[in-house]
């Protein structure tokens, strides 16, 4: 198990937390609410604390589970959630970002009913609201510090000049950004700015959406209303068949060493840089069990080479047009 900080002067957490999106969204099927609460008892028991949510993920389905499964536990768990997305709960789709301070107080008086709960330990902003500067809404997300309804504040997918304006309002625990063997771009500025200023990466999707697991094949894809079947670039068509030869390589690897390629896809996330945690997410006990040996694994220079030429080879944006307009903001 490796531990880590969460921010300067913050808590400690197990460095695989659990990413509790699919759980309730994107990934077809939500999960039955029993058997999510049990799963997510389960991660606790052993030794997972970080728990990942939003407002956005299920609309409020995804903080109900955790507000089901925690509540009674409050202190055991480190909960992040987010908001700044605007959703429609009966469509099921997103409007906009919505960064100002009568959303936000919404969005978080919502987030602790649902989670069952007077604080959050980690409160981010899910994404940069365009029209907005960023000042306008940390200020406000400092207020909530203040009031004790927010322990710490994070910002997702912000780009460097934004986190340095960010921080110069507040203290920023966290920065949360994609981060994988295909998806780096966050190691250009952004994972070095955290390091040199004390800020926690929080690596989401640190396998793919699945891709970097060996789940998917030629013959077995994403069906369904699935998001990655309808919408993800990288599980198209061609780029699908060209990513999926890429991810023979890590295969390799991982087989090499025996070791799964998901224990090798954690494993290279979190020899990065020591100020970085990991939320990969899954819906089934088994794969949460067999990621948390990713724990055990120690990459060579050799294999991390071999690793950390596939993400420039990626085929497909990780969002599509819409998407990425608001990452790296
Ligand atoms: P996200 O951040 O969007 O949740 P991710 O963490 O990169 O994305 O990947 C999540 C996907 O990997 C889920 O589809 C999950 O499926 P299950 O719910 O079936 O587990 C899958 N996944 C996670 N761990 C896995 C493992 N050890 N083996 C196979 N698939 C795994």
């Amino acid at each position: 198990m490796i531990r880590r900080q969460m921010g300067r002067g913050g808590p400690e957490v197990n460095a695989i937390g659990l990413g509790c999106m699919g759980m309730s969204a994107a990934y077809g099927e939500p999960m039955e609410t029993n058997e999510a609460v049990k799963l997510l008892h389960a991660a606790l028991d052993r030794g997972v604390d970080h728990f990942d949510t939003a407002e956005l993920y299920g609309f409020g389905a995804n903080e109900t589970l955790l507000g089901e499964a925690f509540h009674d536990r409050r202190e055991k768990a480190f909960i992040a959630t987010k908001f700044g997305p605007i959703g429609n709960l009966a469509e099921r789709t997103v409007r906009g970002v919505d960064g100002s301070e009568a959303n936000m107080r919404r969005a978080i008086e919502q987030s602790l009913r649902l989670l069952r709960t007077d604080y959050v330990d980690l409160y981010y902003l899910h994404r940069k609201d365009p029209s907005r500067p960023i000042e306008e809404t940390v200020e406000a997300m400092a207020k909530l510090v203040q009031e004790g309804r927010v322990r710490a504040i994070g910002l997702s997918e912000v780009n460097a000049e934004t986190l340095r304006r960010a921080q110069a309002v507040h203290p920023i625990a966290a920065v949360q950004w994609e981060y994988s063997i295909f998806t780096r771009d966050v190691e250009a500025e952004v994972l070095p700015l955290c390091w040199d200023t004390g800020v926690t990466l929080v690596a989401y999707s640190p396998l793919g959406r699945g891709m970097l697991t060996g789940a998917f094949t030629r013959d077995r894809r994403p069906e369904g209303q699935d998001y990655r079947a309808v919408v993800s670039p990288r599980f198209q068509g061609e780029a699908y068949e060209a990513n999926l030869q890429l991810v023979e390589e890590l295969g390799r690897v991982a087989e090499a060493r025996g070791a799964t390629p998901s224990q090798v896809a954690l494993a290279w996330v979190l020899a990065s840089k020591p100020n970085v945690v990991t939320i990969p997410g899954t819906t089934k006990l088994a794969n949460l069990e067999a990621n948390l040996k990713a724990a055990d694994v120690t990459l060579t220079s050799e294999e991390m080479a071999r690793l950390d030429g596939l993400a420039d080879k990626v085929k497909g944006t990780r969002y599509d047009e819409r998407g990425m307009t608001l990452v790296n903001a």
